[in-house]
């Protein structure tokens, strides 16, 4: 047998590989970064289910258009509108899961060796379709306030094909660009108009504050060089991850080709998924629903942030997340991750190690814990075992 180079070039998960040892009931896991299962709108898709007209569900089940279903791509192009999105420039497709997402921009931008930047952590599952089409994937560091743009400027005198950031409640570092980080972002790639950004917003809508929901607008709703942007969302974190549905904002030119690159990946998106992600919308139960999650995980938050202050030592460091459903937590000097990790699991309670998140593979100093999937009483449990391990570590 064969395998093509890109084969070479696969970067697997570590997550995904965890997923099986997390699925025993006793290991408390801040390892996954999947919305709690109890939290789930049960109850809103079996009414939905009950009441979708023969007509529909005869739609739902058959092969749908690629570029999607045309009543949610019509919902999804209000909310955009709303939003400020210009969507006389551009057009919505909606995808498999946003991963789809990746697959697309890197299957149009990249050849192999080509460069192309990410921020550095990087969500591991984009980092991973890039690897898959043998680009040279290049890290930009964020400081506090979003990504470092000194370093941003280097790398792009390199000329990489486009950038991926995740500028609201990224996922691992739990941080959000400021307003004037934001800004000398555009600034500055409207200095390299040949690089394309895609604008990852997959927690976007899960705020904890009114003060974050005024600064996390997406910069392609009002950046001047818009045109440069391609924005992506999902449905994973605001209905359930396991009907597949994201979607794209991508600008009117890029349009017919994106559409080809996904007709050759999946035909279309599960037009089943579609129609329950439209009525979701349509009949305000997502709204309701998205204001519940805020609430639950704002208290989640709040629960991991008061017991990292009372169980781990004061040199562990993190951003206070203000949304989303991560803290990357800075391990005191000398605290090693894999130390931790072989610690930690021992007693109960595995986390993610930073290396999985960095395209170089070399964090020693970073874990992502997750507070998305376990109650407040679990977290304070497992914050506990965590701090112990650190502190016996640095003994
Ligand atoms: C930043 C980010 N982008 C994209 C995704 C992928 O989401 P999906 O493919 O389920 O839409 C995730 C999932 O964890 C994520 O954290």
């Amino acid at each position: 047998m064969r395998l093509s180079k890109n084969v070479e070039a696969f970067r697997p998960s570590p997550i995904r590989a965890m997923l099986r040892v997390v699925a025993n009931p006793n290991i408390i896991s801040f390892a996954g970064g999947m919305p709690g299962e109890d939290l789930f709108p049960i109850d809103d898709v079996r009414e939905m289910v009950q009441v979708v007209p023969r007509k529909m569900m005869e739609i739902g089940l058959q092969y749908g258009t690629t570029d999607g279903l045309g009543l949610l791509i019509e919902e999804i192009k209000k909310v955009s509108e709303a939003q400020g999105f210009d969507m006389t420039k551009n057009k919505v497709i909606i995808t498999t899961g946003s991963t789809q997402v990746m697959n697309i921009v890197a299957k149009l931008m990249l050849d192999p060796n080509d460069i192309m930047l990410t921020e550095d952590p990087v969500f591991v599952g984009s980092l991973g379709a890039f690897c898959s089409y043998n680009a040279q994937v290049i890290g930009i560091p964020l400081d506090d306030e979003g990504i470092v743009i000194e370093e941003l400027e280097r790398a792009l005198k390199l000329k990489p094909k486009f950038i991926y950031i995740t500028p609201t409640f990224h996922n691992p570092a739990g941080l959000t660009y400021s307003e004037q980080r934001r800004k000398e972002f555009i600034e500055m790639m409207a200095k390299y108009p040949d690089t394309m950004v895609l604008e990852d917003d997959a927690y976007g809508r899960l705020y904890f504050d009114e003060d974050t929901a005024k600064l996390i607008k997406p910069m392609k709703a009002y950046a001047p060089n818009e045109q440069q942007f391609i924005y992506c969302s999902s449905f994973s974190k605001i209905f359930g991850p396991g009907l597949r549905i994201g979607w794209m904002i991508v600008p009117n030119e890029l349009y017919d080709v994106a559409e080809i690159a996904k007709q050759s990946m999946d035909a279309c998106t599960p037009v089943f998924s579609q129609i329950l992600a439209y009525e979701f919308i349509r009949t305000g139960r997502m709204d309701k629903y998205v204001v519940y999650l805020r609430d639950t995980y704002k208290l989640r938050r709040d629960a991991m942030v008061a017991a990292i202050r009372k169980y781990c030592p004061a040199e562990a460091t993190f951003v206070e997340p203000k949304g989303g459903f991560f803290v990357w937590l800075r391990l005191p000097d000398g605290v090693d991750t894999d130390a931790l990790f072989d610690e930690c699991s021992k007693n109960g309670v595995v986390f993610v190690k930073g290396s999985a998140f960095t395209p170089d593979g070399r964090d020693n100093r970073h874990i992502r814990i997750s507070f998305c999937n376990v109650n407040e009483e679990i977290i304070e449990k497992g914050v506990k075992i965590l701090g112990d391990a650190m502190h016996s570590l640095m003994k």
